[in-house]
């Protein structure tokens, strides 16, 4: 897809600014770190639309991006950062599962691990989650750029195990040094829009 537009429209902290004009979302899912705003900014090509930092914990609240006044990419606030207050990681939970449950037009949730790391029992949790209400099972394995090309396939493989993923359910490998992944994640995300009858004009 072109991107002719990408707005940061608001970082929402309860479900009363969550935007209200109807349009889908995607949403991406995964601990603190693992590169959920990087991907949203390879995704559209802009290098600070979505903040990052290699501080875990960066984005603490659920951040909405208007793509082409088409659909809405959605940056979920990490989890399973230690460093993270007992009480800020019940809000997060909260804030989540109430985001994941209240939106009509979410047309699929991505779950993004880290290659270099088992996935935790909370990322198993959010893809228990994501399969559970009926949606694609899709994992972004995040930083490949990290692990030499000759172990990648046996990180795919313990990433596949660990999270109990199916055959039909989609893994793919993306880098933002890189750009390994883009286009397959742009097909996917196209897909997607066409199967709810999503086109750009
Ligand atoms: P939170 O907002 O804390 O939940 O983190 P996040 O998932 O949004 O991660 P973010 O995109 O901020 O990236 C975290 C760090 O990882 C940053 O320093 C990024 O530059 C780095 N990073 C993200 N993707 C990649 C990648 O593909 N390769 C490498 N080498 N570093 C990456
Ligand atoms: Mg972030």
């Amino acid at each position: 897809m072109k991107i002719k537009s990408a707005d940061f429209v608001i970082s929402a902290v309860s479900s009363a600014q969550y935007p209200e004009d109807n349009l889908p979302e995607l949403a991406f899912a995964g601990r603190s770190n693992v590169g959920k705003s990087s991907l949203i900014n390879m995704l559209v090509n802009r290098k600070k639309l979505a903040r990052t930092s290699s501080t875990p914990g960066k984005t603490q609240t659920i951040n909405f991006y208007r793509i082409n006044e088409l659909i809405y990419f959605v940056d979920l606030q990490g989890y399973g950062y230690a460093k993270v207050s007992k009480k800020s990681r019940a809000t997060w939970g909260k804030s989540i599962m109430r985001y994941l449950a209240e939106r009509q037009m979410l047309l699929n949730v991505f779950l993004l691990v880290d290659m270099r790391h088992t996935p935790s029992e909370l990322d198993k949790t959010m893809f228990d989650w994501i399969k559970g209400n009926g949606y694609r099972g899709v994992v972004l394995v995040t930083k490949t750029d990290k692990i030499p090309r000759s172990r990648k396939e046996a990180h795919l493989k313990d990433i596949r195990q660990t999270l109990g993923m199916e055959d039909d359910d989609v893994i793919v490998p993306i880098s933002t040094k890189t750009k390994e992944g883009l286009e397959e994640v742009w097909n996917i995300i196209e897909d997607k829009m066409a199967e709810f009858g999503i086109f750009e004009e």
